[in-house]
């Protein structure tokens, strides 16, 4: 199976899962919670990502022309357009049943955005995008370059890209501790690209996207680490399940995350690049 059907047969046969155990029935992201100060409950911190973008796109006026990247079940989409009733929405998903899922969601709300089964490395969308935005998608792109040139190509200048996702931390993996923990988390949540953020900077820049903003937002996450032995334990116990179900990589991979997470060996970061 290639790194693209893998990603897509992950969140077809995980999305009900997701929406149901780690979203809210209100908000349907597939994304993290942001603790933000002030923030008090779990929609709250989930529609905090919500929140950063809308802040971002109505910087744009009320006409917005928005792509969502890696966009799930278009939940995003849907909160910005609600605000930004004259604005039009595209959102990309790899996976059939959650394009299927945003189109319900759409009609159902009466709301304006396509969600379109595609390739974001390949986007079926011509240029002119105001915003273009990917939340934690970006670390599943094979191919990093293309996904750069693709939303530098859609973008008009001036328009922003912004990446909201897990980088590769400045504090380099020391040892084996944190090497497994970084490849179980990557082999279970599908995160073939892990690059440090200077280094997407510099890709970036070579598609014509200056950084306008790098931000840590990993103090904002609620941690879940474990003392290392009893994760390698769980490990241990659910690793014979990994192909019973991809819920399993999944759960491992969290684990593993969380792990990475508290060593900064993967730090969660909000980018924004402007198109020249
Ligand atoms: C963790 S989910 C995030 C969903 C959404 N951004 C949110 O915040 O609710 C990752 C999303 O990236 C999408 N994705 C991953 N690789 C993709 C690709 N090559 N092209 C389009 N979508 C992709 C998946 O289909 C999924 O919708």
């Amino acid at each position: 199976m290639s790194t693209l059907e893998a990603v897509r047969a992950y969140y077809d046969q995980n999305t009900r899962l997701f929406l149901r155990f780690g979203s809210s029935s209100a908000v349907q992201t597939i994304h993290r919670a942001l603790w933000f100060d002030g923030v008090v409950d779990l929609p709250q911190a989930l529609n905090a990502a919500n929140d950063l973008i809308l802040t971002e796109a109505s910087a744009f006026g009320e006409a917005v022309r928005i792509a969502d990247l890696g966009c799930g079940v278009g939940a995003t989409l849907f909160y910005v357009l609600a605000q930004l009733p004259s604005s039009r929405g595209f959102g990309l998903t790899l996976s059939s049943v959650q394009a299927q899922s945003g189109g319900k969601i759409a009609r159902a709300r009466d709301l304006s955005g396509q969600i379109i089964e595609a390739d974001f490395q390949y986007m079926p969308l011509a240029a002119g995008f105001d915003l273009a935005y990917a939340i934690e998608s970006f670390a599943h792109a094979p191919e990093p370059e293309r996904f750069l040139a693709e939303s530098a190509r859609i973008l008009r200048p001036a328009g922003r890209l912004i990446l909201l996702d897990d980088f590769r931390g400045e504090v380099a993996a020391s040892g084996k501790r944190d090497d497994d923990w970084l490849t179980l988390y990557q082999r279970g949540w599908h995160a073939s690209n892990l690059l440090r953020s200077d280094e997407l900077v510099s890709l970036a820049a070579q598609h014509g996207l200056r950084l306008v903003e790098n931000r840590l937002l990993s103090p904002d996450l609620r941690l879940r680490a474990l003392p290392d032995a009893l994760g390698r334990w769980l490990v241990a116990l659910f690793k014979p399940f990994w192909k019973l179900h991809p819920i399993v990589p999944s759960m491992l991979g969290s684990l593993a995350l969380q792990q990475c997470l508290r060593d900064q060996v993967v730090q969660y970061r909000w980018l924004v690049f402007e198109r020249e």
